[in-house]
């Protein structure tokens, strides 16, 4: 990656914390995001072990950084660490994006928000909608909180360990009127759960290593159901492929990537992010190998 703007001594430090840290493509994002706008920041990886979470985030005051990303495994256990959370942070237990004001710092988390944008630049609304979601880990709940917030009708969880969708349903099941229902992986192969989703959302690792896809009714969809993976790697996923086979729209994780990254710029820069440009260098980054 070729930087190309000087860095001074007015140059303004953020980062993104995780562990690993070297597959990260917000680098690039970000970076050619800063050099579109003409600001004298620059988006560094940040190694940080667990033990170190603590002094870290010290550092981030410390060091007067502007903010920093938070990735795998630090997005929960930070939040013990900052002074204030959004309203999107706290209900989802997980912060992806520390805003430094003045000393005092904030966490928020952008990936619901990125997430429903993506899915509006599909022109779809979740609003009065029937959903399902596979997989009950961390971007299960940033997702869940989102769609419960836009007025989904009705979210089925389906997860190879039943109790932890029962346990995501338990915790938000109050949040909005929206319907929730936790059953096992078995419940998407009968076409009564999926004949009236207008969106199946994989939430799961499933296809990252280019295996099939959990046995899934695809066929009993409606035809204009929509098929999303949060996994943007390979770049057709066995989910999206195994969509596209039966003539399903699909949409994968490089857009809910690409918005959460706009919003969090947002946050730190108070400025409109530069879409088109963080578009291309996400897609630069992914065809390289990390
Ligand atoms: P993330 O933060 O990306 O959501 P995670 O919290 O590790 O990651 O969650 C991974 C999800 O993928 C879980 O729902 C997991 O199911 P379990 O809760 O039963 O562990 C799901 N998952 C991973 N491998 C799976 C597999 N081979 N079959 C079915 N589900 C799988």
């Amino acid at each position: 990656m070729s930087l190309s703007f000087t860095i001074t001594g007015q140059t303004r430090i953020v980062g993104i914390f995780g562990d690993p840290i070297t597959h990260t493509r917000s680098p690039a994002m970000q970076n050619a995001a800063f050099r579109a706008r003409g600001l004298p920041y620059i988006y560094v990886p940040l190694l940080v072990r667990s033990p170190d979470l603590r002094h870290a985030v010290q550092a981030i005051r410390a060091y007067n950084l502007v903010g920093v990303n938070v990735t795998v495994p630090h997005k929960e256990r930070i939040v013990r660490y900052l002074d204030a959370l959004s309203a999107e942070a706290d209900l989802c237990g997980a912060v992806n994006t520390v805003i430094n004001c003045e000393g005092t710092l904030l966490g928020d988390n952008t990936d619901g928000r990125g997430f429903l944008v993506s899915l509006q630049e599909r022109g779809f609304s979740p609003h009065r909608r029937e959903v399902v979601i596979v997989g009950a880990g961390g971007s299960t709940r940033a997702v869940l909180v989102s769609l419960i917030r836009a007025g989904t009708e009705r979210i089925t969880i389906a997860n190879r360990t039943l109790t932890k969708a029962q346990s995501l349903v338990r915790a938000y099941r109050t949040l909005g009127k929206t319907q929730l229902e936790a059953v096992s992986l078995d419940k998407l192969q009968d076409p009564l759960l999926l004949k009236n989703s207008a969106l199946v959302i994989n939430c799961t690792s499933v296809g990252l290593h280019g295996e099939p896809f959990l046995p899934l009714a695809f066929d009993a969809t409606p035809r204009n159901c929509l098929f999303y993976d949060l996994l943007y790697r390979p770049e057709l996923t066995s989910f999206l492929r195994q969509a596209r086979n039966a003539r399903r729209a699909g949409v994968d994780g490089r857009r809910m990537l690409l918005h959460q990254g706009a919003l969090a710029f947002s946050l730190w820069t108070r400025q409109p992010a530069p879409l088109e440009v963080m578009t291309r260098a996400l897609n630069r980054a992914l065809r390289t190998p990390s």
